[in-house]
């Protein structure tokens, strides 16, 4: 099968990670495959941070527990509780996706195709990957801005997702789960 086609069926989200860490080569070409992404009006309105500072990333993950802890969403209000949980999964390396919003067109869905872009290049290179979306938590508001500042994120971006990246410590890769039915329909 086509190499882009069985990247896309054969990724899976790992959120289990060997301690050791990603050659910086294969980061690159990883960040290059996010900076390739499609953008409306081709205003690449992304930001890429890559952390490996091991205190910092674990400093996020304690934060999104801090910050859902007391949630109205009953399953991020257990996940922060779980006092096992890392929500980073103790991933070497992970990448935080910021974006400026210049209300041209969708900065989420640009920064969406971004990451898709870097989880398939990950996938590409035998590096395992998960899209991360609650460490926004840590990150938004007004009173966080120090936090954005911490990590190097540009002055009017905010944090969007993060990827977790890493060589799976998974005995067994997972297989592609189901997907729904009826979920297309062609007309001729
Ligand atoms: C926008 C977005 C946010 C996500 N946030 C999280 C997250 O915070 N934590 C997590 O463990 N997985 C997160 N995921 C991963 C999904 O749970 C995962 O993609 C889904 O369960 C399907 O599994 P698969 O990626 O193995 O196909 C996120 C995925 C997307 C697209």
């Amino acid at each position: 099968m086509n190499i882009v086609l069985e990247n896309i069926k054969k990724r899976r989200s790992i959120r289990k990670y060997k301690e050791i860490q990603i050659e910086s080569e294969k980061i690159d070409a990883i960040i290059e495959a996010g900076l390739y992404a499609p953008s409306g009006h081709n205003a690449q309105p992304w930001h890429f941070t890559v952390l490996q500072n091991k205190n910092m990333i674990d400093q996020i993950s304690l934060g999104t527990k801090e910050a859902l802890k007391d949630c109205e969403t009953p399953i991020f209000r257990r996940m922060a509780r779980n006092e096992n949980l890392h929500f980073l999964y103790n991933a070497p390396t992970v990448i935080i996706v910021s974006g400026k919003n210049d209300g041209a067109y969708s900065m989420k869905t640009d920064l969406g195709a971004a990451t898709q872009n870097m989880l398939l290049a990950a996938e590409s290179l035998g590096v395992s990957t998960c899209w991360i979306g609650l460490i926004v938590e840590y990150f938004k508001g007004e009173e966080n801005k120090k936090r954005n500042e911490e990590i190097g994120i540009p002055e009017g971006y905010e944090v969007q997702y993060a990827v977790t990246l890493g060589y799976s410590s998974l005995e067994k890769t997972p297989t592609s789960l189901a997907r729904k039915e009826n979920t297309v329909n062609y007309i001729k």
